[in-house]
């Protein structure tokens, strides 16, 4: 397997390293930064022998590395920095996705593409349309995080091993996410029978906040650690064509109401991508809560489609 990973900062280096460290294939990792990306390539493959891990990764500024990729995970784009509106992110954001998408379709026209890049729903369907690959083969990373977070947080809470807690949380990656508790559960036992109510509105809120919180601490740039390695398990999921059942953004053709769009729902990822979206039981609530967010990243696709 041949995996490229575009953007080699804080999220693309750190992936790099997981997909190393686990021996999923062949890495390569692009940045436009000179001899950054080599750089960090050098410094990973010098770890392996006691870290254990073998393969090169090679580092590049050039493009023309992406040929015959079976994966891409695109992580090259902006954080969002003080004073940077949403729109800024998307603008600038946009344009980056767009260029290195247009070099995926040309030269590894059969991968599978992870986008990582935020506002993540909204740079999927850019990735979607600009490739033009099935919607099968864009599939984007925020639900495997977002989810993580709230399992670390439901473990913390009932003081349970991690190993033992599953979430749900669907949406657009965004304040307007939707965490589940009812799908929230501690070894099949749903959190709702073992946390009071508003000890998991607290977990909820703190899920949707996840993000914000770790920028608050930083001060200097966003979340990488849980983003890479909720991004490495993605891709451990194609390489191996597991068909596991995670929360990831699909492009949406009718299911849930929604159509257009991409947004987090339950998916079976396997080796050819996005394989099936499973179409889970959603109380009203719950159904209002996903239309909204995905209402949000409609708007955003909108805003694309006028600057485009
Ligand atoms: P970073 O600033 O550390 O790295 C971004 C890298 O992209 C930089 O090294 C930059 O040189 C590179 N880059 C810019 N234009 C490029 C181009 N045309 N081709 C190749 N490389 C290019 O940022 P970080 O922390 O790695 O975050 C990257 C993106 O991932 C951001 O948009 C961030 O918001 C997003 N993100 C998304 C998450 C999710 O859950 N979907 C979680 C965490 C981050
Ligand atoms: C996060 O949730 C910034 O999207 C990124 O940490």
């Amino acid at each position: 397997m041949k995996i490229s990973v575009i953007g080699a900062g804080n999220v693309g280096a750190t992936t790099a390293l997981y997909l190393a460290q686990q021996r999923l294939g062949d890495i390569v990792l692009i940045d436009i930064i000179e001899g950054m990306p080599e750089g960090k390539a050098l410094d990973m493959d010098e770890a392996g022998p006691v870290a254990r891990f073998e393969g090169h990764i090679v580092g590049t500024n050039n493009y023309e590395n992406l040929l015959d990729s079976d994966i891409v995970v695109m992580t090259a784009g902006l954080p969002r920095k003080p004073g940077m509106t949403r729109m800024d992110l998307l603008t600038k954001n946009a344009e980056i996705v767009t260029s290195a998408m247009l070099k995926v379709a040309e030269l590894a026209p059969k991968s599978v593409v992870v986008m990582v890049t935020n506002p993540l729903d909204v740079m999927a369907y850019i990735a979607w349309k600009t490739t033009g690959f099935p919607k099968s083969r864009v599939v984007g990373m925020a639900g495997v995080l977002d989810s993580t977070r709230f399992r670390f947080f439901v473990a913390t809470a009932l003081n349970v091993s991690i190993e033992d807690t599953q979430a749900m949380v669907l949406g657009g990656h965004g304040d307007s996410m939707v965490p589940l508790p009812r799908y929230a559960t501690v070894s099949g036992i749903p959190i709702t029978q073992l946390l009071a109510a508003d000890e998991i509105a607290k977990l909820v809120e703190r899920t949707r906040k996840g993000g914000t919180e770790i920028v608050n601490l930083l001060k200097t740039g966003s979340a990488y650690y849980a983003p890479a390695a909720s991004a490495a398990q993605m891709v451990e999921a194609i390489v191996f064509d597991k068909k596991r059942l995670l929360p990831a953004a699909a492009y949406l053709d009718g299911e849930f109401g929604l159509k257009g769009v991409f947004a987090g729902v339950p998916v079976i990822l396997g080796r050819n991508g996005v394989e099936k979206i499973v179409e889970i039981e959603l109380t009203a609530e719950e159904k209002q809560a996903l239309l909204k967010s995905a209402g949000e990243v409609k708007e955003g696709i909108q805003d694309w489609e006028k600057i485009k």
